[in-house]
């Protein structure tokens, strides 16, 4: 039986839920495109998250501002049609709902109904608590992310970490507490401090989910080009990259045009034959002929 045809035993929202009751951890990876996606899900991870980083890691843009529900769908089927077992989810883009609690509703159907998406994620604390229960009426399952918010880059004048001070510790612990109160499954916890992480943890039956936040969070998320070493941003101190692919692949495509220039590549095993009869054939025509 090959991996795609063994039985997959669905992760969906309770199931999240349920691994914080049982104290187990929750793993999330971004994946923007299709092999991303079969390579997370059959690694057993529980959540893929179409993250708004793929505007820096794959687009090209110098931030995750510029980019559009257009091109978030349209890496979201990709990723759709890889995915079997995990939870999907999508981020709300920036602008895609910011205007009004129904633009935020109409962005959110169209992930559900065109990408195929089982929850979104958007960034903002108590201040969004009123559009989480708006998309949780409409039967939408949301995931918060407070602390370190990269859509708020300009307003924060960089990505700087969050909680530091006893003030601002505060407001993201009523922020937490808002979401969880709101309808929020899970939390995304970016860029904080350790001891605020916990504590946020502790307090709250949804799960967080930490990147930049320490290990006691109930789950870890990590930017997929981050952790295969394909990401052109420098390392933030919190990524632990697994492989170096952007040197590997350097070494691939550099061995690939030394062997065409040289002339070993392709060889005879990789080329296509004629049959010996048409070999024949073609030489007593050229025979023949000269
Ligand atoms: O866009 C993204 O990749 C994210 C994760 C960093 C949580 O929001």
């Amino acid at each position: 039986m090959d991996q795609n045809s063994q039985a997959v035993s669905k992760v969906t929202v309770p199931a999240i839920l349920e691994r914080k009751l049982r104290g187990e951890k929750i793993t999330c990876v971004t994946a923007c495109d299709y092999p991303a996606a079969r390579l997370v899900d059959e690694a057993g991870i529980e959540i893929i998250l179409v993250g708004d980083s793929l505007a820096q890691t794959v687009l090209g843009y110098d931030s995750t501002v510029p980019v559009t529900v257009e091109e978030m769908l349209h890496h979201l089927r990709a990723v759709r049609r890889g995915v079997r077992r995990a939870l999907l989810i999508v981020d709300l883009p920036y602008g895609a709902y910011h205007i009004s609690n129904e633009q935020a509703l109409t962005s959110a159907i169209r992930f559900l109904k065109e990408g195929g998406a089982e929850a979104v994620k958007f960034e903002g604390g108590k201040e969004r608590a009123g559009l989480v229960r708006r998309l949780v009426e409409a039967q939408i399952p949301v995931m918060g992310h407070i602390g370190l918010t990269p859509q708020s880059i300009h307003a924060l004048g960089g990505y700087r970490v969050q909680g530091r001070t006893l003030d601002s510790a505060t407001e993201l612990v009523a922020d937490a507490e808002a979401l969880e109160e709101a309808g929020a499954f899970a939390i995304v916890l970016e860029g904080i401090p350790r001891e605020l992480a916990a504590l946020i943890t502790r307090r709250l039956r949804i799960p967080t989910i930490g990147i930049g936040a320490g290990p006691d969070c109930d789950g870890q998320v990590l930017v997929f080009h981050d952790l295969v070493g394909l990401s052109y941003a420098p390392p933030a101190k919190f990524v632990r990259s697994y492989a170096n692919l952007r040197e590997m692949l350097h070494q691939v495509l550099t061995g690939f045009r030394a062997d065409v220039v040289e002339g070993r590549y392709p060889n005879d095993q990789e080329s296509y034959h004629w049959t010996a009869a048409m070999r024949q054939q073609f030489e007593k025509e050229t025979t023949r002929l000269a």
